[in-house]
């Protein structure tokens, strides 16, 4: 038996699309066309590929979505860090790691950056101990390990879980703006509509802790050139971060020091 909110979702749907071609003269042609994008997406999706959700996200939809979903969540206004996109780049069982560690792994590119912080409850400021920090970007040449050969498996990315202080520190590379991939649909489309595939440079991150509110979110670098035109439409201005010259490190030139703010359930 269908549930309330199918019904509801489905009915707003269809409503919607029967507006959208009625509106536009959508004519047979038209919608093939468009039925062919979503054959060729579902074609070349795979596990290391989610072409449908590349196609949502130039269009904004993901985007969306995470706002919506955030302002159930937030309920105050200096809240919990604000989230952002997933993408379709994430990888479950990425490697646990010790704090201080580094995730990058055979690439001698790149700025090396020391990223450090605290996780914290946002209403009283206190450390969260177990929360676990899952972290992934991509390397200097614009790819996520599973989409590069040269990368060792589950390069640039590490799960950490902090301690009682609720601290965490690692090395990762200061990262660069890249195109999404735009060899399929998504990037054909992009094309017809004369806009550009690039993402600001970011980090992703999923910050979780018993007890908490998951967040999934990214940090960008400020002085990116795309800062104010992500192909997704992901940035926030929260979560524009400026990278600083880090010296007496030898492991690092940069720093990037920000604290994660959870709500508790
Ligand atoms: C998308 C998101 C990313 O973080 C990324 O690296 C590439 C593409 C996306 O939303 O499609
Ligand atoms: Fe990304």
């Amino acid at each position: 038996k269908a549930s309330p909110r199918l019904r509801k979702v489905m009915g707003s749907l269809i409503q919607h699309i029967h507006d959208f071609a009625r509106e536009n003269e959508i004519t047979v042609d038209e919608w093939m066309a468009g039925l062919e994008l979503l054959n060729e997406s579902g074609r070349m999706s795979n596990d290391r590929r989610n072409e449908g959700q590349l196609l949502c996200d130039i269009l904004g939809l993901e985007s969306l979505v995470d706002e919506i979903t955030y302002k159930l969540v937030a309920d105050a206004k200096d809240g919990p860090t604000s989230t952002a996109i997933l993408g379709p780049f994430w990888r479950k069982d990425a490697p646990r790691r010790k704090m201080g560690e580094t995730i990058v792994f055979g690439i001698e590119s790149g700025d090396r950056t020391y990223m450090h912080g605290q996780v914290i409850d946002y209403r009283t400021g206190k450390p969260i101990e177990g929360a676990e920090l899952d972290v992934w970007h991509t390397a200097p040449n614009g790819l996520y390990e599973q989409q590069d050969p040269d990368q060792p498996d589950m390069n640039l990315r590490g799960r950490f879980t902090t301690g009682k202080d609720g601290r965490y520190n690692f090395y990762c590379l200061r990262p660069t703006s890249y195109p999404i991939p735009f060899d399929g649909p998504a990037g054909k489309l992009l094309q017809l509509l004369d806009r550009h595939p690039m993402r600001p440079a970011h980090i992703h991150f999923i910050i979780t802790a018993p007890g908490y509110k998951p967040i999934v979110t990214q940090l960008f670098d400020r002085r990116d050139k795309y800062i104010t035109n992500d192909a997704v439409f992901a940035v926030k201005s929260s979560l524009v971060m400026d990278f600083l010259p880090y010296k007496g490190d030898p492991k690092a030139d940069f720093e990037l020091a920000y604290d994660f703010k959870l709500a508790s359930f």
